[in-house]
């Protein structure tokens, strides 16, 4: 049978029938009918990519491991390397990332890579293949397929998320090209609403794009980011954040996405950035934990998060705190701020100075894969890394 009448004849749950389940709080209600959906798109994908997926997905949420994000689009590459007085040029981008890529034993800390197009199909400066050299290190390549944020028409001054339109004919060439994975970021802002229009697009899109993703062979990560921007405190994310994985969740499960083939990418429960009142690592690790428990399916394998303007510190205490106890995912980092910040000054665009910027990497990462198995103990750590990155409006 064709892929296409499979698909239409898979169950899907109407939107009632799902929030009366949300309503009634009970989650186990909840995980039963996603686990209906993700076995029958499991049963839908087999004879595709559907074990492939699954190994992907559970490669990169690896004990221990987790994800350098190296996907700054080129424009946004450009504000990074003028922090440090370069010149956006494709060598200069191509030296910074050949600095990431080839840092001796990354792989021990950092299972996958998310890069930006130009970099999927980039050599480094001696002429190697930056997608061999990741597969040397064992580091899974992924792709960044979204193509950016517009302003969303009839919204609150809110944003979409651009990039469906031949997203499948990329997604496979991407594939060709040795990438296993792929990122869409979205956000929501909360000083901004959100609004109901804003979050039922940023969920829509995102379940499109992960179904076509899989259709593929790349596992999708799927990133609805909740911007830090606001005064708002915690509770006010938090009650975001279960409307935004709602929703995400109810469209997932009706475009036929096997949960395990997936990877989130979610933001921290943490208060705004601008709200006087700090949260410990430990009161953000009870609202992020609780909300993944609340929202989240056991069967999705790696809860990968953004580090989103919190510090380098911040943002490995943070993931400590959530791996004091055991819990049903992988729960770890997908970090570019948060790994590459001190890295990229030390560097400086010296080449003189790339191996002292490299130990910086492999330090953050190592730290960050020691708070991936709740071991970090935040000895040691430099000014620079408790210095916060928060940006208002962030692109990628
Ligand atoms: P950070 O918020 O960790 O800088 O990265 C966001 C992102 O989506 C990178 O892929």
């Amino acid at each position: 049978m064709a892929a296409s009448s499979l698909l239409k004849s898979s169950p899907v749950l109407n939107k009632s029938e799902w929030v009366k389940g949300q309503t009634l709080r009970q989650s186990s209600i909840v995980f039963v009918r996603f686990n209906r959906i993700a076995k029958s798109a499991l049963t839908i994908k087999a004879g595709s990519y559907a074990d492939e997926l699954v190994k992907t997905a559970k490669t990169v949420a690896s004990p221990g491991h987790g994800i350098m994000a190296m996907d700054e689009s080129n424009a946004t590459c450009g504000k990074r390397l003028a922090s440090i007085g370069l010149e956006n040029t494709e060598a200069n981008r191509q030296a910074y990332r050949t600095l990431l890529v080839s840092a001796p034993g990354l792989g021990n800390y950092v299972s996958g890579a998310i890069l930006f197009e130009e970099t999927l199909y980039q050599s480094t400066v001696d002429g190697k293949k930056i997608v061999d050299i990741l597969v040397e290190q064992k580091i899974v390549p992924g792709i960044k397929v979204d193509k950016g944020l517009v302003p969303l028409a009839g919204s609150n001054d809110e944003s979409w998320c651009q990039g469906l339109d031949g997203l499948a004919s990329r997604c496979a060439a991407y594939y060709q090209q040795g990438a296993r994975f792929a990122k869409w970021r979205t956000v929501v802002s909360i000083p901004n609403g959100p609004s109901a229009l804003a979050v039922k697009e940023a969920a829509w899109g995102l379940a499109r794009y992960a179904s076509i993703a899989q259709d593929n062979g790349l596992v999708p990560i799927v990133e609805p980011e909740i911007l830090l921007d606001g005064e708002h405190g915690i509770d006010r994310t938090f009650e975001v954040a279960q409307n935004v994985w709602a929703e995400v969740f109810f469209y997932l499960a009706q475009n036929n996405v096997m949960f395990e083939g997936i990877l989130l990418k979610p933001s921290m429960v943490t208060p705004g950035a601008e709200c006087k009142e700090r949260a410990t690592p430990e009161q953000v690790a009870d609202y992020t934990l609780n909300l993944l428990r609340r929202r989240i399916p056991p069967a999705v394998p790696g809860i990968m998060f953004l580090s989103g303007g919190q510090s380098e510190l911040e943002a490995t205490l943070n993931l400590n705190a959530m791996n004091q106890s055991p819990n049903p995912w992988h729960v770890s980092f997908s970090y570019a701020r948060a790994l590459q910040n001190t890295c990229l000054k030390t560097w400086g665009g010296l080449p003189e100075n790339v191996k002292a910027a490299q130990d910086v990497l492999l330090t953050r990462a190592k730290a960050n894969s020691l708070a991936q198995i709740g071991k970090y103990t935040g000895e040691g750590e430099s000014a620079e890394a408790k210095e916060g990155m928060f940006v208002k409006g962030y692109t990628y």
